[in-house]
């Protein structure tokens, strides 16, 4: 059974396991723990840690924040557990937040799975698309902007077959305050390349990329998977940016035999 906890300043989290090491969840843009429901609740060895981000899910609101402030969230958890050593699991902002992680702690990682994410900052176009959503969610609310969003982050075949998963996430997502998800937009937008740090990191690094996912780049998923020293790298054809949800039984696979292999 997984414990529920919070720590002082709001961030929400659950735990399974007393190991001192963990595996740790981290959840992407508009989600939170509540994300990785049917996915790796127990592993060997070790304890299992899922975050809420400041603003998501159970967590309180931090603003503004940054995405090293919501890395400074997952240490602060850690801290408390007792963690000592930490394999961290990103998926897309979560994966953003364990490269802020690994700038920072670098002594505390065994491996990081970056789950449809990058070490790389936005564009400079991407950075005027982020400005429009933020003055989108200030025009039409936040809900409008989870309804917009989130359909899209799914390869078209797979949206369109499961209309009932698309639905929950939106649901869950649509909870998300404004002021939070305009917080995430902006700590996105501001983050620092972190590739020179997944290129000196002596820890092994996975990479779950998805061939339809519109939020990573094709060439920058495919241009990060040589930095490494040592790259786990697995290309999901016809999948998108929700591996989790799309491909659950084959993403837990694989990021169980990475675990075993770290
Ligand atoms: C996410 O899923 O966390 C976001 O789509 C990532 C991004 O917008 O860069």
């Amino acid at each position: 059974m997984a414990i529920f906890q919070k720590t002082n300043k709001g961030v929400h989290y659950s735990r399974a396991g007393k190991a001192g090491q963990a595996v740790v969840f981290i959840h992407g843009f508009l989600e939170d723990i509540r994300m990785w429901e049917g996915f790796i609740h127990r592993v060997p060895d070790y304890s299992v840690i899922k975050v809420d981000l400041p603003g998501f899910g159970q967590s309180s609101v931090q603003t503004p924040i940054s995405i090293a402030g919501y890395a400074q969230s997952v240490k602060e958890v850690l801290d408390i557990e007792g963690i000592k050593k930490a394999i961290l699991i990103g998926h897309s902002m979560g994966g953003y937040t364990a490269m802020a992680f690994a700038k920072k702690y670098p002594v505390m990682l065994k491996g990081i799975s970056l789950f449809h994410s990058q070490p790389y900052p936005d564009t400079p176009e991407n950075k005027v698309k982020r400005k429009k959503s933020a003055l989108f969610i200030e025009k039409h609310g936040g809900s409008a902007y989870v309804k917009a969003t989130i359909p899209n982050l799914f390869a078209p075949a797979f949206a369109k077959k499961n209309p009932k998963i698309i639905k929950k996430v939106i649901q869950y997502g649509i909870k998300t305050s404004p002021e939070a998800i305009i917080a995430a937009i902006y700590a996105m937008q501001n983050r620092i390349d972190t590739s020179d740090i997944l290129a000196q990191l002596d820890i092994p690094v996975q990479f779950i990329i998805g061939t339809e996912d519109i939020a990573i780049p094709e060439a920058n998923s495919l241009r990060q998977t040589t930095l490494p020293n040592v790259a786990d790298v697995h290309i999901l054809k016809n999948i998108g940016h929700m591996g989790h949800l799309e491909a659950t039984a084959k993403t837990k696979r694989i990021i169980r035999d990475f675990i075993r292999f770290v």
